[in-house]
This record gives structure tokens, sequence and C-alpha cells, in this order.
């Protein structure tokens, strides 16, 4: 026994497939952020997809239609093949389940995204024991960076051309036109 021919993998072996590691990163993106997409690309780091999950019926208000913000944030990922994107309604909990994965992936920026993202995290995690959710840090310089202080500045005539990507930028502009911006 231990022979070569017995080192060789069975051809049952060989039909084994290992699961795709698929973490769902869940949000509004009212718009997606270079700290979003920053996130996004350190998550396919780590797992096979990244599902990006725009959520529809935020209670925000959003600048942008869930059909708008799913585009944008595509057409952002074009060419990054492990990167999905598709609209959510509903318990995030429930999503992840039609997805057939049980990872969260989220975003902590500063020390007081903590207590609601551990909320939250928590809340999912009683909704379904089997949910982990994962959270990496976006790049230092991106780390004060929100939608809604995007939108904030790019409304009053600030700059924002530097923290969005540029497809962004160009909807910002049209939906928001400051005045100022080129
Ligand atoms: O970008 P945001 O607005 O911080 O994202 C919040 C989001 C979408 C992750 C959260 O509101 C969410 O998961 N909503 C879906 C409804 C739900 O499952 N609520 C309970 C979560 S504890």
């Amino acid at each position: 026994p231990g022979g070569a021919k017995s080192r060789r993998r069975s051809p049952k072996a060989a039909r084994i497939r290992v699961p795709m590691r698929i973490a769902v990163y869940p949000g509004s993106f009212d718009p997606m952020t270079n700290g979003h997409v920053d996130l996004v690309r350190r998550g396919c780091h780590i797992f096979d997809r990244v599902l990006v999950a725009v959520l529809c019926n935020t209670e925000k208000a959003p600048l942008f239609t869930v059909e708008e913000r799913v585009q944008m944030t595509r057409d952002v990922f074009r060419r990054e093949p492990k990167v999905k994107v598709k609209a959510f309604s509903g318990l995030l909990v429930d999503f992840l389940r039609a997805e057939k994965t049980n990872i969260v992936l989220r975003g902590l920026r500063v020390v007081s995204d903590f207590e609601y993202e551990f909320q939250m995290a928590l809340m999912n995690r009683r909704l379904d024991p089997e949910v982990e959710t994962v959270f990496l840090t976006p790049k230092e310089e991106l780390s004060y960076l929100s939608s809604r202080l995007v939108k904030e500045v790019h409304r009053l005539g600030g700059n924002v051309s530097e923290l969005v990507p540029s497809l962004v930028y160009r909807s910002l502009q049209k939906k928001l036109p400051n005045g100022k911006a080129t």
C-alpha cells in the first residue's frame, strides 16, 4: 500500500467541487464611492465572488433610483468578473439564503461605524445563526468618505471628482448640477 498508484486521485475525488465562496456586500450605494470600490476589491482578494447587493427600498430617500445604482455599479466593475451586482429588498438574511451563501461583507471605516455595524451583524446572526459578517477596512485616505458627504459637498459646489468613480461623477453632475463642477 502507499505506492504511486494509490496516491493517484480517484476519478470520484477528481469530481469533488470546492464550493464557491461568495460574499454579499450590501448597502444603499447612493452612489458608490471610491471607498466602496476599494472594499469590493479587497473582498475579491479573499472571496471567489463579491456580490454587491443594492438595497431597493431604503428609508433614506435615495438620490439615484435602484436601477441607476445597480447600473452604475455594474459599469464600475464591468472588467472585474469576480464582482456581480444585484438589487435586493426585504431582509438581508433572506437574500443571503436565496444566493446560497452565509457571508456578509461590510466596511469599517472609523470607530463611530462600529456600533451600527455591530448591531446589524448581531441582528443578522439572530435572524440566521449561520450568517457570518466579515469586516474589512478601506484605504486610510478613504476612511472619511461616505455617500452622504459626497452628495452634500457636491450639492454645495465642492469638487468630489476624485472621491467617486468617473462615471459616477458624471451621473452626479447630471442628477445634481452644482453650477461649479466641470
Ligand atoms: O449602506 P447602508 O445604508 O449602511 O446599508 C445598510 C444595509 C442595506 C446593509 C441594511 O440596511 C440592510 O441590510 N437592510 C436590509 C433589511 C434588513 O435585513 N434589515 C435588518 C438588518 S440588521
